[in-house]
């Protein structure tokens, strides 16, 4: 059949209608005509497959990459930089009104950086010996190289494949340090490893800019070390703060634009007495924010995140930082009973519960950063929180170039 894609919608789909059914169509921009089949046809929706565009939109491109459309990684390289721009603030508009009742007009900002070769770390899959992503149909795709994965994630690919041949496992990630210049490799393999063999490897056929290897113990626990080689972690100066990463820490995957949001965060900020830095990863604003404040209680519940925190605080002389590997409700509750300035809220994508959400109705500190990864769970906690704040400044970080994901900041303020 055909359709007329009217927008892009929440997960990057067009959507299109055909005797009163919605059409959610990937790899699509509005207004184009498009030749599609249902493979999901539920009541009310169905799920389809884009066969052929029979007119396609100024805005569509030609993609860099030749996996798209079968790899699983990306959304949105049939749409140029600009309009993946527009389509996402548009999409990020939508779903606050629709969800969390909130119209912005304008954001206060738009931050980005190169659309392509940003991210720093990545997971790789591995199948029969062969190094790919998982695809759109959950299937494997074997690749030889990836332009949304940095230039120096890239060099290492060929190494990567003699790593896959020779130990088979099931995923292999990678986090490059371009401070350091240097890689740090995590594994995990279903079979038993032999740390010799691993060893001898990174002794004789590994670059030296590999600076450990770490294998853990499976999918489910990504974080259980079985054994490590060489060091197992890296660090990365951002804004003149130098950060730890330890191979089982958070780090965000897009640096430049974490930077230009941070940035853009603590540019107009006068000082704070008391900070709080929830889901404070390895302090990236935290650390931060102790320069500019009284006192600063950073949190999260991951303890590697948390010990590297405290690391880089002493190797930066920041002696005002207070470190909790606790759960978010636990922290909100014991430092919100003490009046705060600025609470920092940066939560995965699931945004926060209803209980933390009350905690900070009840606690009430001055101002909240809440950074959020996923327009629908922000959009949803925004409504409770805008009982006591009203929305100050509101900025889209565009953290994951050729995907649908969407990074938003949003500063508030107590009425
Ligand atoms: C999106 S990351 C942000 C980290 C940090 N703010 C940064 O920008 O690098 C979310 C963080 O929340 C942490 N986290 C997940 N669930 C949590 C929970 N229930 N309580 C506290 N922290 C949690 C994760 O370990 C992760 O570090």
């Amino acid at each position: 059949m055909i359709v007329e894609i009217e927008k892009l919608v929440h997960n990057g789909y067009g959507i299109g209608r055909f005797q009163n059914k919605v059409y959610f169509v990937p790899f699509t921009l509005p207004k184009e005509k498009v030749k599609i089949k249902d493979i999901v046809n539920k009541k009310d929706y169905s799920m389809a497959k884009l066969e052929a565009v029979l007119e396609p939109s100024p805005n569509r491109v030609e993609p860099l990459c030749p996996y798209f459309g079968r790899c699983g990684g990306c959304h949105f390289q049939h749409i140029d930089y600009p309009e993946q721009l527009n389509q996402k603030s548009n999409i990020l508009k939508e779903t606050l009104k629709k969800i969390g009742n909130i119209e912005i007009e304008n954001l206060n900002g738009i931050i980005y950086d190169e659309p392509y070769y940003y991210r720093n770390r990545v997971k790789f899959k591995v199948h029969n010996k062969e190094l790919g992503f998982v695809g759109v149909d959950e299937d494997f795709i074997k690749i030889e190289s990836c332009p949304i994965c940095s230039k120096a994630i890239n060099d290492l690919i060929p190494f990567l494949k003699e790593f896959a041949k020779h130990f088979n496992p099931s995923w292999i990630s990678v986090f490059y340090s371009d401070t350091q210049k240097e890689y740090m490799i995590k594994f995990a393999s279903y079979d038993y490893i032999d740390k010799e063999k691993v060893k001898k490897f990174k002794e004789h056929l590994t670059p030296k800019n590999v600076v450990g290897i770490t294998l853990v113990k499976d999918d489910k626990r990504e974080d259980k070390v079985v054994f490590s080689i060489g060091v197992p972690f890296t660090f990365i100066e951002l804004l003149k703060i130098k950060y730890r990463i330890s191979v089982n820490s958070f780090f965000q995957v897009n640096i430049r634009v974490a930077q230009k949001l941070l940035q853009a965060l603590l540019d107009k900020e006068n000082n704070f007495d008391k900070v709080l830095d929830d889901y404070g990863g390895v302090g990236l604003f935290g650390l931060h924010l102790a320069k500019r404040s009284n006192s600063v209680d950073i949190a999260d519940i991951n303890k590697s995140s948390i010990n590297d925190a405290e690391y880089s605080a002493k190797i930066n002389n920041i002696t005002n930082a207070s470190f909790y590997a606790q759960n978010s409700y636990i922290f909100l509750k014991k430092s919100l009973s003490k009046h705060a300035n600025l609470l920092v809220l940066d939560p995965p994508r699931s945004g926060l519960s209803k209980e933390e959400l009350e905690l900070v109705l009840l606690g009430k500190p001055d101002y909240i950063w809440y950074i959020s990864c996923e327009p629908s769970s922000l959009a949803r906690d925004l409504k409770l929180l805008k009982q006591k704040y009203r929305i100050k400044e509101i900025y889209m970080a565009d953290m994951f170039p050729q995907t649908y994901h969407i990074e938003t900041a949003v500063k508030l303020e107590l009425l």
